[in-house]
């Protein structure tokens, strides 16, 4: 068979991921593996029975990023990374994340069975937190790529007051091997798109350019309880109908701009009872824009909005950003490797920006990057309701094979 006609093997890129997705399975076909859970610490488990005969060297760094290596036939090269995240939401799919590390050990697989020797050496690389979902801010591909240190990630801490250095070391992955060690030469990540722009265009592939940049804060708010019969209106400090006039208010800063996302998608209410004027509120707020400029000047409006709409409630606030993730510019040379993979494998596609932040958004800071998107049923992520099917999944995975095997070789 000519090379430029191999294939992954697709039943056995989707069986291995039905597989993955039993690990904390939840119901609806959702996932609920967190982030050095006993289930993520299972997953790795599995990960690494299965690409054992495919590699000659694994690696695990300090705050559990995942390296496995596959020497190439040219061993002064710098080696080809990629991969992604085997943690979901905490009610996530099957799909997010792990669809990058299991199509990487798919490519590993139709490599070895096909006796296909590449120049440079291949590594596949699992995330540690990516969601960051149960510890935040605490990404492992932030600490690879410089910016968070070992010690703030192994310090971080869960809302539950769980430490992520003892989780790590409780799971049996915290690691020594530091990865400054690796000459990496390119990294490339395969994930589902998470919106409906490939499905509403009928592509298959989406060849991407970057990424919005994102923030994150929680919001609290102290108020006074009291009955919800006797005190009057006028002399009330309601957390909650303090919080609902600062999301409505920040909705409409935000639908003034010419792009961006905002959303809150996390409340906690007390005392969360329906005769009880709230005294305190916490809210969680993820903000997204494609320019850092606007991003700073969301931040300084929100905060204002927020002191003031407080004021008037007679409530007191504190605003902490849990993370601030600048826009990404992907590695041009890496957008044309993908690009022309997409042609030669005649699938339809398009160049195309990620609404979703990713751990290549951290590797580009230090690495030339690129990313393949595969379409998603209605565009819908981080749910149990998440789907891309067997087909749509092969052709992002054949487009990971060939850029792969062309950055290995060129
Ligand atoms: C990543 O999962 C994101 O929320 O962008
Ligand atoms: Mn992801
Ligand atoms: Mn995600």
């Amino acid at each position: 068979m000519k090379f430029n006609e191999l294939t992954v093997n697709s039943s056995r890129l989707w069986e291995s991921l039905m597989e993955m997705a039993e690990i904390g399975k939840a119901p609806e076909n959702g996932v609920s593996r967190p982030a050095l859970s006993k289930e993520d610490g299972k997953a790795r488990d599995l990960l690494t029975e299965w690409i054992k005969p495919f590699v000659d060297e694994m690696m695990v760094d300090e705050v559990g990023n995942m390296f496995f290596i596959k020497q190439g036939t040219k061993s002064d090269l710098p080696i080809v990374l990629s991969g992604s995240h085997l943690d979901p939401q905490l009610h996530g799919g099957r799909f997010d994340g792990v669809l990058g590390v299991l199509a990487v050990l798919e490519v590993l697989r139709t490599l070895h069975e096909n006796q296909i020797l590449l120049d440079h050496g291949f590594g596949l690389v699992n995330w540690s937190n990516e969601e960051e979902a149960r510890f935040c801010p605490a990404m492992g591909s932030a600490v690879f790529s410089g910016k968070l240190s070992s010690e703030q990630v192994l310090d971080c801490r869960a809302s539950d007051g769980s430490h992520y250095g003892t989780c790590l070391k409780q799971i049996g992955y915290a690691g020594n091997q530091l990865p400054s060690s690796l000459k990496v030469k390119a990294y490339l990540e395969l994930h589902i798109e998470q919106g409906p722009v490939l499905e509403n265009e009928s592509l298959d592939i989406g060849v991407v350019t970057g990424a919005q940049g994102q923030m994150t804060m929680d919001v609290t708010l102290q108020g006074v309880a009291g009955h919800a019969g006797t005190v009057p209106m006028r002399l009330r400090a309601d957390a909650l109908a303090c919080a609902s006039e600062i999301i409505s208010q920040c909705r409409s800063i935000l639908l003034k701009k010419e792009d961006g996302v905002m959303t809150v998608g996390t409340m906690d209410v007390e005392p969360n009872s329906r005769s009880t004027i709230p005294s305190k509120v916490v809210f969680g707020m993820d903000i997204r824009n494609p320019h850092s400029e606007s991003l700073e000047q969301l931040k300084n409006q929100f905060t204002e909005a927020i002191s003031s709409i407080s004021q008037k409630h007679h409530c007191t606030n504190n605003v902490e950003i849990r993370s601030f993730k600048p826009p990404t510019e992907f590695d041009d040379s890496c957008i044309e490797v993908i690009e022309s993979a997409a042609k030669k494998l005649q699938y339809g596609y398009k160049r195309m920006p990620s609404g979703a932040f990713h751990d290549a958004c951290m590797v580009n800071e230090i690495i030339p990057t690129g990313m393949i998107f595969t379409p998603c049923l209605n565009g819908v992520s981080h749910h149990p309701s998440e789907y891309a099917s067997q087909e749509q999944l092969f052709k992002g995975a054949n487009t990971l094979l060939h850029s792969l095997s062309e950055l290995c070789r060129k």
